[in-house]
């Protein structure tokens, strides 16, 4: 098993669509043993592939009932609304309170190919919902008001060059 770096705002993998897992193979296995560790050295409580530079579609999570992973999620179900302050192993020590849907449900593949579903309200509605975005190569700050979401690509854009804001 490996801990991989986690790849940060203004990477591009981070804004690619990921593609379809084909077929499960022993180094799609290995992918998702890395990516639990990777996840628990973080620490966080999910990670996407194209976090680790992997543009697959495949995430790992655990709200705290033991680690699972979806390969090929599908959001289906949402319902109802829940503010959280929110953040991202991607864009790290940030957190802005986010309205999403309260409730999500997601199916797909677990690593021997079987169908699965999980689905929660509060944390895992939350955790389904940003995960999903990531292999569709969104990122939280999508879901930020023009204003907010303006400033805080200033910030981290200076972050990234080493520019010192003002104040
Ligand atoms: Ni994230």
């Amino acid at each position: 098993m490996a801990i991989f770096p986690i790849r940060t705002f203004g990477d591009p993998v981070l804004r690619c669509e990921a593609s379809p897992v084909e077929e499960i193979t022993v180094a799609v296995e290995r992918l998702v043993e890395d990516m639990i560790e990777t996840m628990y050295d973080a620490p966080g409580v999910g990670l996407a592939a194209p976090q680790i530079g992997v543009p697959r579609q495949i995430f790992v999570g655990d709200v705290g009932d033991g680690p699972f992973v979806m390969i090929n999620p599908v959001l289906v179900e949402t319902s109802g609304e829940w503010e959280f302050d929110e953040g991202c192993l991607s864009v790290p020590d940030r957190f802005w309170p986010i309205k999403r849907f309260g409730f999500a449900r997601a199916r797909g593949l677990d690593v021997s190919g079987e169908e699965v579903e999980y689905s929660g309200d509060e944390l895992m509605g939350r955790l389904l919902q940003h995960e999903i975005d990531h292999l569709k190569g969104g990122l939280l700050l999508d879901h930020l008001s023009p204003m907010v979401k303006k400033s805080a690509l200033r910030e981290l854009r200076e972050e990234a060059l080493g520019v010192k804001p003002l104040a």
